[in-house]
């Protein structure tokens, strides 16, 4: 663990570090790779430049969960808060630039902030300016890999606790590994402790692949940042000039899943091994599930979550919603 303390802020940011190694990503991409149906987890999308394409993507005109979620934050914030309670040790799952937690902060004060994000330099920024601008409020920024078990840095159970994980992250998870996810969440939070979750509803399809096929082309760039990532980091000989980016909506799946396509036969090279790949063949490198409100409810319920509100915007293209766990 190291804690570190910023002298320009009054108050202390504390760093805990579980990052996930150089070796977990190595070992990840080879045998995702190796697999007769390739395939690559979307958490490695978040290096540095990729957090930013990230940021990049929210802000398109074509990307409308996160303008919608924001607004439906904004609009119920203050309902939010009471329903999560004050005094909280809040933890967010995904906190990429904190964001989003700025817009309930004021309404939630909560005892303490944990930010838990993959992505070292730009969790502890985010934490940073985060504590510049909430200058009492106690931050510990967690390094970890929520997708895989990792414990509380702090040892506190005077606070009651909430989770906060927005941007539809738990559709990133197929359904059954989302439900246990969700159990974990609520091993942390305990019994009776809120989850401020946000998911992206099941709409258009047109609406759909737009969000994830957007004119600029941002979107491809994210998704390609993966091979030019492997490049730097495992040592990869991957010709961007010879993949490109798909994505469209899986309708029997209920998710968008995004893929990135060989437009040749080719071999290529990664941390000393060699991968063949065939015209058309792709790596599928993000699964992004689409929920109703009652079928988010019913996976919410075998993790032992009941609902107690849910929260759209008029168009019904997002919902946030106030869980409590009582397994
Ligand atoms: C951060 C997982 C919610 O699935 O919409 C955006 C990631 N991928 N555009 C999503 C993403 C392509 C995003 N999540």
């Amino acid at each position: 663990m190291i804690s570190t303390t910023d002298p320009t802020t009054a108050n202390p940011i504390y760093f805990h570090d579980y990052h996930p190694t150089p070796s977990d990503l190595r070992a990840e991409v080879l045998a995702g790779l190796g697999r007769s149906r390739k395939q690559l987890s979307p958490k490695w999308f978040y290096d540095a430049e990729g957090s930013k394409l990230f940021d990049a993507i929210c802000e398109l005109p074509e990307y409308y969960p996160t303008r919608t979620e924001i607004a439906i934050l904004r609009e119920h914030g203050a309902e939010m808060a009471q329903r999560l309670g004050r005094e909280a040790l809040l933890v967010e799952l995904g906190s990429g630039s904190s964001l989003k937690i700025r817009v309930l902060l004021e309404a939630l004060q909560p005892a303490l902030y944990m930010p838990v994000d993959i992505s070292s330099e730009h969790l502890q920024q985010s934490a940073q300016a985060l504590a510049a601008t909430f200058p009492k409020l106690e931050v510990h920024a967690v390094c970890a890999d929520y997708s895989t078990p990792f414990e509380l840095p702090v040892d506190d159970h005077q606070h009651p606790r909430a989770a906060f994980f927005p941007g539809s992250s738990i559709g990133n998870f197929e359904p059954t590994d989302a439900e246990q996810l969700l159990r974990r969440v609520g091993a942390i939070l305990g019994p009776e402790g809120r989850l401020l979750i946000g998911v992206d509803l099941i709409k258009d399809r047109e609406r759909l692949e737009r969000a994830y096929n957007d004119a600029a082309g941002v979107t491809a760039a994210f998704n390609m940042n993966l091979l030019s990532r492997i490049n730097r980091e495992l040592d990869g000989g991957f010709d961007l000039s010879c993949f490109r980016h798909e994505a469209f909506f899986n309708v029997e799946q209920s998710r968008i899943e995004m893929h990135l396509l060989s437009t040749c036969d080719q071999q290529v090279e990664v941390a000393g091994e060699t991968f063949s790949f065939r015209e058309g063949e792709t790596v599928h490198t993000e699964c992004s599930h689409k929920y109703s409100v009652d079928g988010f409810h019913a996976l919410a319920a075998r993790a032992g979550f009941q609902p107690e509100q849910v929260w759209t915007d008029p168009e019904q293209l997002f919902s946030v919603h106030c869980l409590v766990y009582r397994p």
